[in-house]
């Protein structure tokens, strides 16, 4: 049996799959500002940070699920404040919901100013990956996560409703190509 479901363990070609907790695949980024990612008002740019976003959730997906991800989609992204050049931005990212092979994840990105230590929220997003078999490149069962915190419970209902959203809006795309 191929598919998980969201709980501790669940079944994938014959074995069981063992349920990860949120915590183990927490990642976290983070890097200085430089003159070569930033747009001439000196704020770093913002396809720049989508590239960092992209990166440090699938460092979460790839954990949690050991194995190759895909980015499938990225939901809306809005950028609140600009980071600055010299300045320090922080990506965090962690699973919020797996699904059967795919699994969302949060990511809140924040500026750091090493001058006086104020922090800032810059964006929030979510990006769903897909694990991939590594042989086949066809997509695998990914572990269950096991949410413990009222925040993990929270988020991973909240990700329930914008993985509905996420694939109405695929459906309508997939059949206006066709
Ligand atoms: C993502 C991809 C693997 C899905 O393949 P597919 O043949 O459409 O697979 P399926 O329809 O069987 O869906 C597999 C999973 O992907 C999810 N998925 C597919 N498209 C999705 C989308 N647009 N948003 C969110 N999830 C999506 C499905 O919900 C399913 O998840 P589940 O098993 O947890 O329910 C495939 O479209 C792909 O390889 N895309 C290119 C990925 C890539 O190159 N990314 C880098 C950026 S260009």
């Amino acid at each position: 049996m191929k598919r998980t479901r969201s709980g501790n363990s669940a079944k994938a070609d014959g074995g069981v799959i063992k349920g990860k907790p949120v915590s183990a695949s927490r990642s976290e980024m983070s890097e200085v500002v430089l003159p070569a990612e930033t747009n001439l008002l000196g704020k770093l740019l913002g396809g720049h940070v989508m590239h960092l976003v992209d990166v440090v959730a699938a460092m979460a997906a790839s954990r949690h699920s050991n194995s190759y991800v895909v980015t499938a989609s990225v939901d809306y992204i809005d950028f609140r404040n600009a980071v600055n050049l010299g300045e320090i931005v922080i990506l965090m990212s962690q699973v919020n919901r797996v699904f059967s092979t795919s699994m969302e994840v949060g990511v809140k990105v924040y500026s750091e100013n090493p001058l006086t230590g104020e922090r800032k929220h810059t964006t929030t997003a979510y990006v769903t990956f897909v694990a991939l078999d590594e042989f086949s490149k066809t997509p695998r069962a990914v572990p269950p996560l096991i949410v413990k915190t009222a925040e993990e419970k929270r988020r991973w209902r909240e990700a329930g409703a914008r993985r509905k959203y996420r694939l109405a809006m695929r459906f309508k795309k997939r059949n206006r190509e066709e």
